[in-house]
């Protein structure tokens, strides 16, 4: 059976996944400060919107309106979708407090109550009827309580993906950390990007690598990508050794 897969929209990286993400996976998107996640998670749900998929994005980290601004930077105009009804921002930041909260549609007062989190983005999911979901970030549902970690991404993962949702869980971790978000949330996802950037030679170089993707073979190699206003970039054919800073050709296989 051939697994449907959902194209991220991203240039580049569709390739480097085969095709897109399987289906209804839910994607760990982890990386260290500055390295793209919320570019990346806004993108996937921006390129659906173009291809007239509705999206549900989920803040944690910036106020919504940050976030609708940081979007329009790139050329992404979320306001247009929301007025359509094509698009939700749900606001697990602001707490409802303050002038520009009470414009906002969907907010969640205490995004570490769990049942409420789920309660609006569901409410918000069946709203737009939304098939891509991107949630920025999962990390401040667990920071304090890594035991229960795993619990919480299973609890969104079966929500999401049993209402047809492929999802992008951006998950924050500390510049040099080596794993993705620990055990509980590794585990608990169908797949993981991690995103990088390294010195390397006196100057920083963005790359990144697929861990894992349940559904589908994948790229391997750790590609380079790069940011400009126009969003992300991944270069499907080229490889960044780590080591060495060197930027190469992947050879034929
Ligand atoms: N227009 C742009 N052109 C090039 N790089 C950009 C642009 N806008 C942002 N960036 C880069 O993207 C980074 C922020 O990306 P972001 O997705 O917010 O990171 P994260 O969410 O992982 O912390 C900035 O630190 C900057 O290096
Ligand atoms: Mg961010």
């Amino acid at each position: 059976m051939s697994v449907e897969k959902v194209s991220t929209g991203i240039p580049g990286m569709d390739d480097v996944l085969n095709g897109g993400i399987p289906e209804r996976n839910a994607v760990l998107l982890t990386g260290g400060p500055g390295t793209g996640k919320t570019i990346f998670s806004q993108q996937f749900i921006w390129s659906g919107l173009e291809e007239g998929e509705p999206g549900v994005f989920v803040t944690l980290e910036e106020h919504p309106v940050q976030v609708r601004k940081n979007a329009e930077g790139f050329g992404w105009n979320f306001r247009e979708y929301e007025q359509e009804g094509m698009l939700a921002v749900v606001d697990a930041f602001t707490a409802g407090i303050g002038k520009a909260s009470e414009y906002e549609k969907y907010v969640v007062k205490d995004p570490t109550d769990i049942s409420e989190l789920t309660g609006v983005i569901r409410r918000a999911v069946e709203d737009v009827d939304a098939k891509r979901v991107a949630i920025d970030s999962v990390t401040p549902l667990y920071m304090d309580k890594p035991s229960v970690a795993r619990r919480i991404m299973f609890r969104l993962k079966r929500m999401l993906a049993g209402l047809g949702c492929t999802t992008i869980l951006v998950n924050q971790i500390a510049a040099h950390e080596r794993g993705f978000g620990g055990p509980g949330v590794e585990h608990a996802v169908d797949g993981i990007i991690r995103l990088d950037l390294d010195e390397v030679g006196g100057r920083l170089w963005r790359s990144l690598i697929v861990w894992k993707m349940r559904g589908t073979a994948h790229s391997m190699y750790r590609h380079p990508f790069e940011i400009s206003d126009e969003g992300i970039r991944v270069d499907p054919d080229k490889v960044f050794d780590k080591s060495s800073g060197q930027v190469r050709e992947i050879p034929e296989e």
